[in-house]
């Protein structure tokens, strides 16, 4: 499977923290049932490594990945348990080396010139643009893209269902990570019903 490919279609790259393995696959469901069968589950928790395993083994069709990873042993546990792609929030030479090595997707973090040197050395061509709106949201890509022609994007940070059509005009842009549709409140009171809502508007606005 192209992952980029198949990154660029879905065009939203939902941002996950779970505090509990339990929610995994309900949110797994709400996130298909809501037009979006993808995940970037971050290792922010001690429940991450389990819940990619449970929805990666429970839904087949969906492209479950692994965030938030900052050093090699996150992302072996997050491959063995079946994720198929990995985004770093910072460039590490570890962790992409190691992707690189084994041929796994990696979209590392950056929101300099000199991180998308980092990239080019390791022949890579998407990042992920971090924390976004911060770092000067669609002005500062614009301007990254003139010196990087062979460079796109994944930003996330700050994202939401205001201005991701904004940020989905820009052809440098293949997608967009947000957590807009899957906030921690929603999961803890598991209104998975409101995620699949949300989930589907944004799905709704990335195709307007
Ligand atoms: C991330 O790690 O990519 C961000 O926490 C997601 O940013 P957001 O919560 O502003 O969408």
């Amino acid at each position: 499977m192209d992952i980029n490919k198949k990154i660029e279609e879905l065009k939203i790259v939902p941002v996950v923290v779970l505090q509990e393995e339990k929610d995994a696959l309900p949110l797994g469901k709400a996130l298909i049932d809501g037009g979006l069968p993808v995940a970037e589950v971050t290792f922010r928790t001690a429940a991450a490594e389990g819940s990619i395993r449970a929805m990666a083994k429970e839904y087949p069709e969906m492209l479950v990945g692994a965030g938030t990873v900052t050093n090699v042993e996150q992302a072996k546990k997050a491959v063995a348990a079946g994720a198929k792609f990995l985004v770093t929030p910072g460039f590490s030479r570890t962790v992409t080396e190691y992707a690189v090595k084994y041929g796994i997707p990696i979209f590392p973090g950056v929101c300099t010139p000199t991180e998308l040197m980092f990239l080019l050395e390791y022949g890579l061509t998407v990042a992920k643009f971090f924390p976004a709106a911060q770092y000067g949201g669609l002005d500062t890509i614009k301007a990254l893209s003139a010196p990087f022609p062979g460079i796109r994007f994944m930003p996330t940070g700050g994202i939401n269902a205001g201005n991701i059509g904004e940020y989905l005009k820009n052809p440098k842009i293949i997608a967009c990570g947000g957590s807009w549709m899957v906030k921690g409140d929603l999961i803890a009171a598991g209104k998975f019903d409101e995620i699949r809502r949300l989930t589907a508007e944004a799905v709704k606005l990335a195709k307007a």
